[in-house]
Order: structure tokens, then C-alpha cells, then sequence
């Protein structure tokens, strides 16, 4: 059985599943948070290690600016509600992407950061304004300014994954197959699994069910 040390997720679809159940996208989303919650008990129980979580993608600035700030209200009352929560369940919380929001929600972050740093159970990297192609490029730049030889090896230390394994397992949820400018470097040798549910329908169930197979695959890394 292969082991599972890190998931990572995009979290696909709370727009059409709140359009289609409540007439408003933002309802989709915040039904969204509550899959979340469920998927982070079920990551502790199965002892995966870290879990990356897609949440604000470098491109969904493009939204429209009511759905852009509802996602930002969610974030930041999810944070000051359960960060102490977060921390007494041993859970670190890493942000990755760039922390240019306001000063307010950037505190915040690097405050939840902070609190949870020593903890060891699970690692939950939420991917916010984060786009792999930036990364790689800021990480190219560091290593091209400090005169540093560019191999894999000195480039992961430069992505903002650097410390972190790469994902074993990746889940879209949505119904659409593609990595939307996610972890692109970092995936090169996971198992992807596409599920048709939207993110707020997706459930404990689902969720054990794609790591079971996950769990029976061969993975040979290019070997046979
Ligand atoms: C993609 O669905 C989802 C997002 C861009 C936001 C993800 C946010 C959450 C799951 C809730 C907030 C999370 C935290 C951790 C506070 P979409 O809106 O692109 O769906 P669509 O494809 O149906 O339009």
C-alpha cells in the first residue's frame, strides 16, 4: 500500500452549487467552508501529514469585487474563530502565495502562522493568492540574484513549498479537469483523482473512497 503523507485539493465548484441551491454564488461558498471543516477531521484521522488546500487562486482576482471581499470576510471570521481551535488540535498552518492583502488580513495570517508553528500532527497549507508560475519565477530570480546553481534540488528550496514533500494525491472537485495554475512543479509525480461532486457536496465518504484507491495504485516514478 502506498503511503499518504500530503493532499492537496482544489476545491472546485461552490459557485454553480450555490447558484444552482441558493441562488447566490457566496451561499456556495460558504457551504464550501463547511466541507473544509469535515475534510480537515478526516485528514487527521487518516494521518496524513499536510494538506494543501486551494483557496485563492492569482487569477480569481478577476472576480467580480462583492464575491472577492465575501471570500476575504469568510477567510478572516474563519481564522479568528478557529485558529485557537486549530492550535489545540496540534494543527500548523502554513499560507503560501503572496501576503499582499490588506494589513489587517496580513496580520492576521502571520498571527495564525505564528500561534501554530511548533505544532506537529497536520500541516495545513492554504494556498491564497498563490499561482505556480509566479513561484517559479520569483524562485528563478532568487537563485539567478544569489549566484546559486540551478538544479532541482536548489530550486524546490526557493518555492514557497520549500520544507513541505510534494503532494502524493491531488483532488479536484467539479467536475473539470485541469491544475489551474496549482503546484505545477510539485505535482510532476502525483496521482490525480477528478471528482464529478461540487466541493460543497463532497463528503468524509468521498473522501476516504479516493484514498483507498489512491492507497492501491502502483507507483513506480518512472521505473516499471
Ligand atoms: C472554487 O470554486 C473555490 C474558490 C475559488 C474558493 C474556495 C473557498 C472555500 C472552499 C471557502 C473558504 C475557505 C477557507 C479556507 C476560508 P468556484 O467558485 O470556482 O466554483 P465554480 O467553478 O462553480 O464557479
Amino acid at each position: 500500500m502506498n503511503p499518504l503523507n500530503h493532499v492537496a485539493i482544489i476545491m472546485d465548484g461552490n459557485g454553480r452549487w450555490g447558484l444552482r441551491n441558493k441562488n447566490s454564488r457566496n451561499a456556495g461558498h460558504r457551504a464550501g467552508l463547511n466541507t473544509v471543516e469535515k475534510i480537515i477531521k478526516e485528514t487527521i484521522k487518516s494521518k496524513v501529514k499536510f494538506l494543501t488546500l486551494y483557496a485563492f487562486s492569482t487569477e480569481n482576482w478577476k472576480r467580480p469585487k462583492k464575491e472577492i471581499k465575501f471570500l476575504f470576510k469568510l477567510l478572516e471570521d474563519f481564522l479568528k474563530d478557529k485558529v485557537e481551535d486549530l492550535n489545540k488540535q496540534k494543527i500548523k498552518l502554513k499560507i503560501i502565495g503572496k501576503k499582499n492583502f490588506s494589513s489587517k488580513l496580513n496580520n492576521l495570517l502571520k498571527l495564525s502562522e505564528k500561534k501554530t508553528k511548533n505544532n506537529k500532527r497536520l500541516q495545513i497549507n492554504l494556498a491564497l493568492n498563490y499561482g505556480s508560475k509566479a513561484e517559479l519565477i520569483d524562485a528563478f530570480k532568487e537563485l539567478k540574484k544569489n549566484n546559486i546553481i540551478i538544479n532541482e534540488k536548489n530550486l524546490s528550496k526557493y518555492l514557497q513549498t520549500r520544507n513541505i514533500p510534494d503532494p502524493d494525491l491531488l483532488i479536484r472537485t467539479g467536475n473539470t479537469k485541469r491544475l489551474s495554475n496549482f503546484l505545477l512543479w510539485q505535482l510532476a509525480y502525483s496521482e490525480i483523482f477528478f471528482e464529478k461532486k461540487l466541493w460543497p457536496d463532497f463528503n468524509e465518504k468521498d473522501y476516504n473512497k479516493i484514498i483507498r484507491n489512491y492507497k492501491s495504485i502502483k507507483r513506480n516514478f518512472g521505473k516499471i
